[in-house]
């Protein structure tokens, strides 16, 4: 093939796999009709940016390799800090994905103005909104000094040579899929001009030792190249998700490699941005009714972090030959699950019963350690009995009815203890690895049985 050829290929909208002929079925992510052709140019060698500092490049041992404390930079919000590994890493790539509208200019619009006031070079730049929307976007946040360098432009060449003549310590380029670079052909969000804008912002980050933030859209109905396309070239991978209805995001961590993954950041839209919530199990059971039967508070950890939340069961008669089960926030299948297990084991009989459950708050929670939260507080609606509103219960339930261990157990516990809660139920196989903690009962029990009792 000619260099600098015309050519067609054609791309997986969902996972970027490439193909020379169309095809029904992706072999990559096996999605359906996710295909598009898209032209692509071949560009000769001599066209390719280059690495500054690559003269310097020679392979270097571990022990000459120094880290300063200046490697991390604070982004002055101890949420991000976190869910980065402690702060932003020079040199490193950022994607931040979420839904239209979910607060990312406006999370990356308070972060340049953290470092605007650390006396940082900071250079935002926006293909999605004019200069006096971006102002409007500030005022409402705070005060800004006079650091901050904002710029409208798409076309990656000329960021790029910005870039490279100012040299700033931070960028935020939002978003990636308005941005395009003149010798890929295809349109602006396709997957080839992403993956191109990305790779010469990957280059411009490690090369010139610059933390870029990119933003990315994530539509369901994949006609804009989704963001997943860009994980495996970027350093981080944050989703800020969250219910539009309510007011708190939570960031998450989904890859890192400078840090754990799978820690949240937790944050509440106000009309002056964005604010973080540093104890978020307090700001999910502020509201919770007392005295109230269904209601039990669980704990589940998110990351490194112990969350407490409350769960709501109702269970009435059922006016229909099949019972309705409706659940929000929590896995639909583990719920029923869970009622064929009291069912079979405790011979509670709710095959007449209309059954919903509801995680408060919003928040949506896979982890099976809310289990035994979910079955006590069936139990307690049934037998509309309220439960002690000090206690928790912690554990996984086996087909069984058996309470199977969980992890961390000793983090959940002191959590409960720090908001006040007197009475903990825990697996019994957790007995052992859980030390003795003061002013809070810990109860042991082996299977559903056991815990109902203490309704
Ligand atoms: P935005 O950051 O524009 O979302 P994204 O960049 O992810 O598309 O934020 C959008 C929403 O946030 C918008 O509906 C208005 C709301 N908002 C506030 O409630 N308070 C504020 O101070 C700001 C700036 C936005
Ligand atoms: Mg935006």
């Amino acid at each position: 093939m000619a260099k600098g050829k015309n050519t067609t290929v054609f791309f997986c909208q969902s996972c970027g796999y490439e193909s020379g002929k169309w095809m029904g079925q992706c072999p990559g992510c096996r999605q359906w009709n996710t295909f598009v052709e898209e032209t692509v140019v071949t560009r000769s060698a001599g066209n390719r940016i280059k690495m500054t500092q690559r003269a310097e490049n020679k392979p270097a041992t571990l022990s000459e390799i120094s880290l300063e404390e200046e490697d991390r930079i604070s982004t002055h919000m101890q949420e991000l800090d976190r869910v980065l590994g402690g702060g932003l890493v020079k040199g490193s790539l950022t994607l931040v994905g979420g839904d239209p509208g979910i607060g990312k200019s406006t999370l990356l619009l308070q972060v340049c103005r953290n470092f605007t006031l650390d006396k940082r070079e900071v250079l935002y730049v926006s293909g999605e909104e004019s200069l006096k929307q971006i102002k409007i976007r500030a005022n409402r946040i705070g005060d800004f000094n006079g650091c901050l360098k904002l710029l409208c432009e798409t076309s990656l060449e000329a960021i790029q040579e910005i870039i490279r003549r100012t040299k700033p310590d931070v960028v935020v380029i939002d978003s990636i899929q308005t941005m395009y670079r003149e010798d890929v052909s295809s349109a602006p969000g396709s997957i080839s001009q992403v993956r191109e804008a990305t790779g010469v912002l990957l280059q411009l980050a490690k090369g010139l030792n610059i933390s870029i933030f990119i933003v990315g859209h994530v539509t369901k109905e994949g006609t804009v190249a989704g963001p997943r396309v860009l994980e495996h070239m970027v350093d981080t991978v944050l989703y800020f998700e969250g219910d539009r209805h309510a007011s708190y995001r939570i960031l998450r961590g989904v890859k890192n490699r400078f840090g754990s993954t799978n820690e949240i950041g937790v944050f509440e839209m106000e009309a002056s941005g964005l604010k973080e919530v540093s104890n978020p199990s307090e700001f999910m059971l502020s509201g919770k009714p007392e005295g109230a039967s269904g209601s039990i508070v669980v704990c589940s950890m998110e990351g490194t972090r112990p969350m407490l939340i409350e769960i709501q069961a109702l269970v009435c008669h059922s006016n229909f030959g099949i019972p309705r089960r409706q659940t929000i926030g929590t896995d639909f299948n583990r719920v029923n699950l869970l009622i064929a297990v009291l069912e079979k084991r405790l011979g509670i009989s709710l095959g007449n019963c209309d059954t919903y459950v509801n995680l408060a708050g919003g928040i949506k929670i896979q982890e099976p350690a809310v289990d035994l939260g979910i079955a006590m507080a069936i139990v307690s609606s049934f037998k509309n009995k309220a439960i002690d509103d000090k206690m928790i219960a912690i554990g996984e339930v086996g087909l069984s009815g058996e309470v199977r261990a969980v992890s961390m157990v000793q983090a959940r516990v002191q959590e409960a203890k720090k908001l006040g809660f007197t009475t903990c139920i825990v697996p019994f196989v957790c007995k052992e690895s859980l030390k003795e903690i003061t002013g809070i009962q810990v109860v042991c029990v082996k299977n559903v049985g056991d815990a109902i009792a203490y309704l």
